[in-house]
């Protein structure tokens, strides 16, 4: 029988460290089940395909959005894991014989849980696929109890479960990007739970905003009062190449509430760039993974908010390889306020003309501007400038392990200085604990977590008190 669980990892903080380890390879490598790093695991025989994590602030909690089902963990105890409260919800025999008889198969018509964020002190607001016919749900998050009415999950949660998304709650409001169609061609970025004059927003879908994107994650700066989503998609920019992925960020407003004539309850403050992970003269690694936010050091400007990715890359010569990038927020802004690419309407091809800037894409405060301002705003999205990796160069690369999840933390060692260290899953089962050292990146540790090869869905780290991290992950069985 298949058992699907859930990991607790603990380990101990920069133990290992010494300035003079030079190789990427591990200097401590711990088989499973080694004393030094406890591992503790929840099965549960009716718990399958946990897929969405998210940890209470105080990381005690960790609420996990499975098929057909929501559960409470415990995950204060260095021991065990412990299920506090599980809810079922699933759609009904008819929802699953409707779903079935669309041509879906069986096995993809449950309910599997994909957006799971806080919504206020004690609500959670939960969407699921709910048999092809997406749903979301107001949870109580003591009791697990649900709203009576599920609202439509439309925009909110992808159709299919094999689609990536990315959700987040900022201020009561649900920022997501998903497809919003059941055939999974209508991808949108949009804005859902918002109140009064600030309307309900999505992309535009006149043009080709998004091109057949992959959802990897979001991130609220609220120095900056901005979501940002992460993505890949297709680069139509680069007509050359058939079908050439490109990695990107992408940026709205808060305060955006749409225009008033041109661009009506549509961002008037969405932009993109590409975010390039590629060192000088080498194929670029072009399809990002997954990626952290490592927020400045106390003191420091929210500029200096890094994004840590995990990016591999289209093309054999690198395949089985990959590269994490870091990027600088203070670059990213720069980028987002430099010169934008020109769209041939008939053509859909993209030019860098120079051209008479009417507007400032990606400007918050463009709701009240003029037809004029906001047909430039929405004609001209993509960013001419790509965003290049701190350094311009790769934090790190590994030709043997292709990793797929990674986590950032600034730690203090016992030198009381300040390090980096990523956490880095592979997808054969092993984590790895890398701190970024002036001299480069150094794996110091290496912990196999599951015995066999394992496709690991999440990672989340919760730092419960000084000197100890404990990785939580989620995984299904091959
Ligand atoms: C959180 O939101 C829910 C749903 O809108 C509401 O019923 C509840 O009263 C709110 N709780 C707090 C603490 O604001
Ligand atoms: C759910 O888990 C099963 C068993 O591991 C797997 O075959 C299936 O692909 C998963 N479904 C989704 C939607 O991830
Ligand atoms: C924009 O519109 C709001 C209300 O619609 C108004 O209060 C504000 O003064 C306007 N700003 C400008 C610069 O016109």
């Amino acid at each position: 029988m298949k058992t699907h669980s859930l990991l607790s990892l603990t380990v101990t903080l920069l133990g290992f460290l010494s300035q003079c380890l030079t190789r990427l390879t591990p200097r401590v490598s711990f088989p499973m089940g080694s004393p030094g790093r406890h591992l503790t695991r929840f099965n549960s025989h009716d718990v399958s395909n946990t897929t969405t994590l998210l940890l209470s602030e105080g990381g005690d909690m960790l609420y996990v959005g499975a098929r057909d089902a929501l559960l409470a963990l415990d995950v204060s105890h260095k021991d065990a894991i412990i299920l506090k409260t599980k809810r079922d919800w699933s759609p009904s025999d008819k929802d699953v014989e409707q779903c079935s008889m669309k041509g879906k198969k069986m096995a993809d018509c449950p309910n599997f849980i994909r957006v799971l964020q806080y919504l206020n002190a004690s609500h959670i607001y939960a969407c699921g696929t709910f048999a092809f016919s997406p749903r979301c749900t107001y949870v109580d998050s003591e009791t697990l109890s649900m709203s009576i009415n599920p609202d439509e999950g439309r925009g909110r949660c992808p159709y299919d479960p094999y689609q990536r998304n990315t959700a987040i709650i900022v201020d009561g409001e649900l920022y997501t990007g998903t497809v919003a169609d059941y055939r999974g061609n209508r991808p949108v970025i949009s804005r859902h739970l918002s109140e009064g004059r600030r309307v309900d927003l999505k992309l535009d879908d006149t043009l080709g905003w998004l091109e057949d994107p992959t959802f990897i994650s979001s991130s609220f700066i609220p120095d900056e009062e901005k979501i940002y989503f992460f993505f890949s998609e297709v680069g139509r920019e680069y007509d050359f190449i058939n079908k050439f992925i490109v990695s990107r960020v992408s940026q709205i407003c808060m305060s955006d509430i749409g225009g008033q004539r041109t661009l009506q309850r549509r961002w008037t403050t969405f932009a993109k760039a590409q975010l390039l992970c590629q060192a000088d003269n080498e194929l670029p690694y072009n399809v990002i993974q997954d990626i952290d936010t490592l927020p400045p050091a106390k003191g420091a400007s929210a500029d200096d908010t890094l994004f840590y990715g995990i990016f591999t890359s289209q093309w054999s010569v690198n395949s089985g390889q990959s590269a994490v990038c870091s990027f600088r927020l203070s670059d990213i802004k720069s980028v987002f306020s430099g010169n934008y690419k020109v769209l041939n309407r008939d053509t859909l091809q993209w030019s860098t003309r120079v051209q008479e800037k009417v507007a400032n894409p990606g400007e918050c405060g463009l709701h009240n501007a003029s037809d004029n301002a906001l047909r430039f705003v929405k004609e001209n999205f993509l960013t001419d400038d790509s965003v290049r990796p701190v350094g311009r160069s790769l934090t790190m690369v590994s030709a043997e392990h292709k990793y797929s999840h990674l986590t950032v933390q600034r730690i203090q060692a016992a030198n009381s200085r300040d390090y980096t260290v990523l956490f880095l899953l592979t997808e054969s089962g092993y984590l790895h604990k890398a701190v970024l050292l002036p001299s480069g990146a150094h794996i110091i540790e290496e912990v196999k977590v599951f015995a066999q090869t394992q496709p690991i869905k999440s990672l989340k780290l919760s730092i419960p008190k000084v000197n100890t991290e404990r990785a939580i992950y989620s995984m299904c069985p091959v």
